[in-house]
């Protein structure tokens, strides 16, 4: 007989078809107990019921964490204020919960004396690494179980005939096509005829915006109040991040706000195609984009674009708890102090349409931008200016043309369109 201590495994706990078969192929493999674990991000679904199917599939314990206020002040905003899309556009919503439910799951397992961790993710996607790399930063003692790595089924039938012939509750739905992770700051959604990068989405793919043409007649216009960066009110009313969100999500989606279809680069090396749906975070980063536009002076607002890219990396390839992300924070939160304002924005048809912006720190000066008469920039300076700041290409270009002897003109290889053929 080992001596070794026995399996207790903390499991990442959706309620969906692939966790509820874990539960019990973990406990059936590992002769384990097991204890799970579910954060509450937001999601709308599958969120009902889950202790009762936890402890039926074989989980001995269940633990429910309310995780949306702690998403929204320590992941969302630092990462709206970083203006972190990826790629330039995906405003990451599960990318940024992913550290957060790993965080959640180590906290757990350590007050439980677990042995190990498991999560649900496919061996090809981001997510393993996201939540495996947070294990390892937060908690290296304990080992990791990914089944989904490493099972025996090959396709959903298979999990499911498991699932029956274990009496493993799951729901007798009409076949979903699509791979849905859902919170607060957005759906992603992938397979099916997504995989056809070529397919326009199928409008069954989209779970909470109609399409633009669905979209109201009437466009309907928006102020946001932000303080610091951080957004704090819409249309004058004070709210709190989360009712904010919400409430940016249900105006949003109405008006077809915020869908993003999107070929992207996984940390694993393949592209993959996915669909996203994300009303408020596609309001809130145009937003305060456009406050930054005002408020930040010209060499801090053009350093942290390049800011903006790496943390949208960090955040992408999973590396939420590590030194870089506090000292891109530091840089960050250094500068949001002037990003206090309000900006209107119109709704209609899917767009979002910059009505106006202002700001006690503003950096706009209205009389040295007009061309009235009330102008106050001084023209003549600028001849003296443009003499500076040019001689050192006009001293270049003189060398030039003293020293380097006249060339042939370079000619370029063309393509010839006409024998190109798309398929
Ligand atoms: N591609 C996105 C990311 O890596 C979303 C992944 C989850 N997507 C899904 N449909 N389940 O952040």
């Amino acid at each position: 007989m080992s001596s070794s201590k026995p399996e207790k495994i903390a499991v990442a706990y959706s309620g969906g078809l692939d966790t509820s078969v874990m539960i019990k192929w973990l406990s059936d493999k590992y002769n384990a107990e097991i204890i799970a674990v579910t954060g509450n991000l937001g999601q709308k679904k599958e969120i009902e019921n889950l202790e009762e199917k936890a402890i039926q599939t074989g989980a001995s314990k269940f633990h429910f964490l309310d995780l949306r206020k702690e998403f929204v002040n320590s992941y969302i905003w630092p990462a709206l204020k970083a203006g972190a899309l990826y790629e330039g556009i995906y405003p990451m919503a599960t990318a940024l919960g992913r550290p957060l439910l790993a965080k959640t799951l180590v906290e757990v397992a350590l007050k439980e004396n677990c042995t190990a961790l498991s999560h649900g993710c496919t061996g090809k996607g981001n997510d393993q690494v996201r939540f495996e790399v947070a294990f390892a930063t937060l908690a290296p003692e304990l080992k990791v179980y990914a089944p989904l790595r490493d099972w025996e089924f090959k396709s959903r039938e298979d999990e499911i005939a498991y699932a029956h012939a274990n009496n493993i509750p799951i729901k007798a739905t009409k076949d979903n096509p699509y791979s849905i992770d859902e919170n607060i700051w957005g759906t992603s959604i992938e397979c099916g005829d997504l995989e056809d990068p070529m397919n326009p989405a199928p409008e069954d793919a989209y779970q909470s915006t109609v399409s633009p043409e669905k979209a109201p007649d009437e466009p309907q216009t928006i102020d946001i109040e932000f303080i610091q960066g951080e957004p704090v009110g819409v249309n004058h009313e004070n709210l709190d991040g989360l009712e904010l969100i919400e409430r940016l999500n249900a105006i949003g989606g109405k008006h077809g706000i915020g869908r993003i279809d999107l070929v992207e680069n996984r940390l694993v090396g393949i592209k993959s195609r996915e669909i996203y749906e994300a009303p408020a975070a596609s309001i809130l980063h145009f937003a305060h984009k456009e406050l930054e536009r005002l408020t930040l002076e010209k060499n801090v607002f053009q350093y942290k674009q390049n800011i903006e890219i790496d943390y949208a990396n960090l955040i992408y390839n999973g590396q939420w708890f590590s030194p870089m992300r506090s000292a891109f924070d530091a840089f960050i939160t250094e500068t949001q102090k002037p990003v206090t304002g309000l900006v209107q924005l119109k709704l209609y048809k899917g767009n979002i349409i910059l009505q106006g912006r202002k700001s006690p720190h503003s950096l706009y000066n209205e009389e040295l931008a007009t061309y009235t008469s009330s102008d106050t920039f001084n023209h003549k300076a600028s001849e003296g200016f443009i003499h500076i700041y040019g001689l050192g290409l006009k001293t270049f270009s003189q060398s030039l043309e003293r020293n380097v002897p006249k060339k042939k003109s370079i000619s370029v290889k063309t393509v010839d369109a006409k024998k190109v053929v798309f398929k």
